[in-house]
């Protein structure tokens, strides 16, 4: 038995049913250690944009470590393709005079984003103002902070005090807001925490207004707006940015998986020069937070060249294109007993199962997923029962539609096997 112990795996289950466990991996197809081949509808977890296997990216690795693998960042150091990678992050992010600090993922983002917000307002002589405002069904990552805006229940729930300055809205409820601002009181509120599309929770893409208007309600009161990109980012709505799509430019966005499509961990946080400013005027201010990988040489590296090919191959014009088959393509799932609809967003979709119809027929969400791995589909079930569907961006239309067959296949079989109870 291997001593790994796997994340978000209840390891009873893991250990007694087996892993699957993967070898290699090309464009969009993953292959496990028994030889099988599956697509890879997830893109490992959202972050593959430009598929497995990218000799390319691969060979930059290889000449960034055996040149410099990493260095510190601290204080006045750093490695000329982090400052490169920074700048070319801060050139194409929608967000006013920014300044970009790397970390090693997502979750480390958006900790060190609540930490710099909080440390801004110390600085600006408002250091009451610390509550954060986050949305049910948010996802944003796991650490300190992620946990305790976390709009999942079972992510939040069940650690004991977590941070106690965060207050929980409704997902896209702007009326609660503006309330929640108001009763909380301006002056104690930090910042409003929001994904473009709400990605884990659900795939729930905002209705038409919903994060312009939230925009305004924020800047109305001095409340910082944080955009956690970190799935929506580098392109996985044809994109740099959803807040570009959305019409915002946020106070911080947040960025991580497609910056690197995985081959190395990376995130960023994109602070505008406004929130920034008081680290950099004047005298200065240290900022005691960083990570020994904060800038890290080969993950810089990795970013570069998958950036590169995510530009040379027009990747995001494909995402465009393709986001517009997707209601063609997987839309008819919609219309299966067990499915009760289908949520597209970019080159993301939500197949969300009917949960009640599914325990009816003495089955679960857990066996359509499995059903979707014995046709070959790699997705996943989603907290809120959806399957996840967010391929590589270079993923084709052939691709999509055999996958969508599979969902409809492992739908209809896993609620065939046991009829519905009689009423
Ligand atoms: C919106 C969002 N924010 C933050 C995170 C955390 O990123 P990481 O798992 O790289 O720490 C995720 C991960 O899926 C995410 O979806």
């Amino acid at each position: 038995m291997s001593r790994f112990w796997h994340p978000f795996s209840n390891m009873a289950e893991t250990t007694s049913n087996g892993r699957v466990v993967f070898t290699r991996g090309r464009d969009c197809t993953i292959v496990d250690v028994e030889g099988n081949e599956y697509f890879d509808a997830t893109a490992g977890l959202w972050y593959c944009a430009v598929g497995h296997g990218r000799r390319r990216i691969a060979d930059a690795i290889g000449r960034q470590a055996a040149e410099l693998a990493a260095c510190t960042c601290f204080d006045v150091y750093a490695s000329d393709v982090t400052l490169r990678l920074a700048d070319r992050i801060a050139d194409n992010s929608p967000v006013d005079d920014p300044r970009v600090f790397l970390t090693s993922g997502g979750s480390d983002s958006i900790d060190t984003a609540g930490k710099i917000i909080r440390r801004h307002f110390t600085l600006r002589d408002q250091p009451q103002k610390t509550m954060m405002i986050a949305r049910e069904n948010a996802y944003h990552g796991m650490h300190a902070y992620g946990t305790s805006l976390a709009g999942i229940p079972a992510n939040h729930d069940g650690w004991g005090t977590l941070i106690p300055e965060v207050a929980q809205i409704g997902a896209f409820d702007l009326e609660a807001l503006e309330r929640t601002i108001l009763e909380l009181g301006a002056d104690r509120v930090a910042a409003f925490f929001a994904e473009p599309v709400i990605a884990a929770g659900g795939i729930f893409p905002p209705p038409e207004g919903y994060l312009r208007q939230a925009a305004a309600i924020c800047r109305r009161h001095g409340v910082l707006l944080v955009c956690d990109e970190v799935v929506t980012g580098v392109g996985r709505l044809g994109q740099w940015s959803a807040s570009e799509r959305f019409g915002v430019r946020p106070d911080l966005m947040v960025m991580a998986k497609a910056l690197t499509s995985g081959y190395q961990p990376l995130g960023a946080v994109i602070v505008s020069g406004a929130v920034a400013e008081p680290f950099y005027a004047g005298e200065g201010e240290w900022l005691k937070h960083g990570y020994t990988y904060s800038g890290h040489a080969t993950a810089c590296a990795a970013a570069m060249e998958n950036l590169d090919i995510i530009e040379e191959e027009a990747l995001f014009d494909r995402v465009a294109a393709l986001e517009t088959k997707l209601p063609s393509l997987l839309g008819p799932l919609a219309e299966l007993e067990c499915v009760s609809e289908v949520r597209t967003a970019g080159l993301l979709a939500a197949i969300q199962l009917d949960t009640a119809e599914l325990e009816r027929r003495g089955t679960s969400g857990a066996e359509v997923n499995v059903g979707c791995r014995e046709r070959g589909q790699i997705t996943r079930l989603l907290a809120c029962g959806a399957l996840q569907f967010s391929p590589p961006y270079t993923a084709t239309e052939e691709q999509i539609g055999r996958f969508g067959e599979a969902v409809e296949d492992a739908v209809t079989a896993v609620s065939r096997r046991s009829p519905p109870a009689l009423a």
